[in-house]
């Protein structure tokens, strides 16, 4: 947890301040993969309590949905600093059937235009192995970096298993691509007979001007942390972070 912390303090030093002169040193590094406990609630749990079901989504994923970023892995509603949202790799869902047709909806429910999408998947066949160029690309990933003082942002992704194939060309589909925004996510499903998602995950992030409280007021402190950091973390293998035995957490 202490690494988290730590982690997350960082990058709110790394990510710009225009008040605290202090804090213009940038580290750019990110480095060892940012892991959290496995959360112990259930998936429908974790949709109530972030309060996207039934708000935004009626009737919550049952299933598990993984999904990794390069440095970090999604774990219903888990905080992953903004840096570390720039490149993600996958999302696996084990139990897909063999010749169906899915759809991956990656949404901040938190966008400036409330439903705003981060990418979207339609047609995909192979569901143990999504990448952001899989299926039908309506919606090409951007990574989803939260505006500047925006608050706390919920970012789900959602898994929907098509009745069968979509025409990716319509033109609701294309203009979609244009302007990136889901008014109504009930209505959306229903249009494209998508019915309840199958499998989900979320996560939360927020990028926010340093403050007194991030201790970045001593420039020389706020730079050897980063560059103590940096090296402490390429030192540590993932398990060791896990394990919460580096040298950072005890320092
Ligand atoms: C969203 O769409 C559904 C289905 O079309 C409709 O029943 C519901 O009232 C809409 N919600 C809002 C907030 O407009």
């Amino acid at each position: 947890m202490e690494l988290l912390v730590y982690v997350l303090l960082l990058t709110q030093a790394v990510l710009g301040n225009t008040k605290l002169d202090s804090c213009d040193e940038e580290c750019t590094c990110i480095s060892g993969i940012l892991k959290t406990e496995k959360s112990c609630t259930s998936v429908e749990e974790a949709f109530r309590n972030f309060n996207i079901t039934p708000d935004y989504v009626q009737v919550a994923p049952k299933d598990f949905l993984e999904a990794d970023f390069g440095t970090a892995t999604v774990n219903l509603g888990n905080f992953i600093p903004p840096l570390r949202l720039v490149d993600p790799k996958t999302v696996s869902y084990h139990k897909g059937k063999k010749h169906g047709y899915y759809t991956l909806l990656d949404i901040d429910f938190d966008g400036e235009s409330n439903v705003k999408v981060i990418d979207l998947l339609m047609n995909i066949r192979d569901v143990e192995k999504v990448v952001p160029t899989s299926g039908d690309v309506i919606v090409l990933f951007t990574p989803p970096l939260p505006a500047l003082g925006s608050g706390v942002h919920r970012h789900g992704k959602l898994l929907y298993e098509q009745k069968g194939p979509i025409d990716a060309n319509q033109l609701d589909l294309l203009k979609l691509s244009r302007y990136p925004v889901i008014p109504n996510l009930t209505k959306f499903t229903k249009t494209y007979h998508l019915g309840n998602p199958v499998a989900g995950n979320l996560y939360t992030t927020e990028l926010r001007r340093c403050d007194s409280s991030d201790k970045c007021l001593d420039k020389d402190d706020s730079v050897k942390q980063c560059e103590r950091l940096c090296k402490i973390l390429s030192n540590c293998n993932n398990d060791q972070i896990d394990q919460m035995q580096c040298d950072a957490v005890d320092k």
